[in-house]
């Protein structure tokens, strides 16, 4: 069988778990694709619509298959997927490697093959496959590895995203099983400590990205504000400066761009975020290089990412995780670029859009607490 490279580039889309927990029903996913379309996000990049946990019957049916709660989703999941496709979008759904999912439904252990035909059946083109209840004796490598047999078999394209937390030293094998991504950290929460505890982790992780698959540091929070029904997610909020923050850094990092907020009810501010070209453009750069934190010898709290891009320019995010201001200063030695060379930066802020020119030797823009300011650069003469 013909096999498609089956993520170039990060993948993009929404993800009902962080916000809407076990109350999803077919109003929400259909209402959630026309806001993705309406919204501008489709067209900004966001592809896939994913059906988290919960969605399913509490036991399979009488011939043994995953059947969808019909309380929940009585118009079927192929009837939801036709829906999604005709807006240009594809449908993504959740099962588990264990006997049960994390949230106590049937699992997809020895069920492998009927499940990835069902969903093929019903038009799912993403599935997210979780580690829940799995059976100690097997490894995960092998489950995850079965599910992509599985799903090669079903006669249709369906990317593997798996969620393994970042245990069992998932990113030394999870490129052999075929998915186009592994979460690389535990859940997040919709706080500032949890998105800088994530984005400290995966910093370190960055050798183990690359193009095909990608480590995923979990679902945006930007947005939440604090709202929504899932206990372990919802504990506060952040602010508007800590989720530009968290976006620039998850574009920074190359990770996929799976939203988490209730898209029906986008405040003009998120939106645009969530919208930004530039940042969009460098967690979809076609060369997928990872970044690198530099200027090793400042404060640790106050770091520069660098990552080079496909044009031979390159993102340089300037981030500040302590609580008060502060400069972060780049010198571009540091980048290889130094001052004998004659040569200096152009800079275009990738908040504002924003030239602002190009500078020679340093650069040390003030950023404001739980701040990041990046920029896209490329060598130029004074
Ligand atoms: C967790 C996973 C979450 C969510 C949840 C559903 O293991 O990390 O993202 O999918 O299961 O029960």
């Amino acid at each position: 069988m013909k096999r498609e490279f089956r993520a170039p580039t990060p993948p993009m889309g929404w993800n009902s778990w962080n916000t809407f927990y076990d109350q999803i029903d077919e109003g929400l996913v259909r209402a959630t694709a026309d806001a993705m379309v309406e919204q501008g996000l489709r067209d900004a990049g966001y592809e896939y619509l994913i059906v988290d946990d919960c969605w399913a019957l509490k036991e399979r049916d009488t011939r043994g298959n995953l059947a969808p709660d019909p309380a929940k989703f009585p118009g079927g999941m192929a009837a939801l997927a036709d829906y999604v496709h005709a807006r240009g979008l594809k449908l993504g759904l959740y099962a588990c490697c264990g006997v049960r999912t994390c949230a106590g439904y049937p699992g997809s252990f020895e069920h492998e093959f009927e499940d990835a035909a069902q969903f093929a059946r019903w038009g799912v083109d993403y599935l997210k496959y979780d580690n829940c209840y799995r059976p100690e004796s097997i490894p995960s490598q092998a489950l995850y590895r079965r599910m992509r047999m599985a799903l090669d078999c079903s006669g249709r394209e369906i990317a593997l995203a798996a969620c393994q937390w970042g245990t069992e030293d998932v990113h030394r094998w999870i490129r052999s099983t075929g998915a186009v991504s592994y979460r690389s950290t535990v859940d997040i929460q919709d706080s500032w400590a949890s998105i800088e505890r994530i984005a400290l982790s995966q910093i370190e992780n960055q050798c183990y990205a690359g193009p095909g698959c990608y480590n995923d540091m979990d679902m945006l929070v930007v947005g939440m504000n604090g709202r929504g029904v899932n206990p372990e997610t919802c504990v506060g909020g952040c602010t508007p400066e800590e989720y530009r923050t968290h976006f620039a850094l998850w574009a920074m990092l190359g990770a996929p761009l799976i939203l988490g907020c209730d898209l029906r009810a986008l405040d003009e501010e998120t939106r645009a975020l969530l919208t930004n070209p530039h940042l969009i453009a460098i967690d979809q750069d076609p060369a997928c290089r990872s970044c690198q934190r530099i200027s090793v010898y400042a404060n640790p709290d106050a770091f520069v990412l660098a990552k080079p891009l496909w044009d031979g320019s390159c993102a340089l995010g300037f981030f500040n995780f302590s609580d008060v201001a502060a400069n972060v200063t780049l010198n571009f030695w540091e980048l290889g670029l130094p001052a004998a060379s004659g040569w200096g930066l152009s800079f275009v802020d990738c908040f504002s859009g924003e030239a602002l020119g190009v500078k020679r030797e340093f650069f040390a823009p003030t950023v404001p607490a739980h701040g990041g300011r990046v920029y896209r650069c490329a060598p130029a003469r004074p």
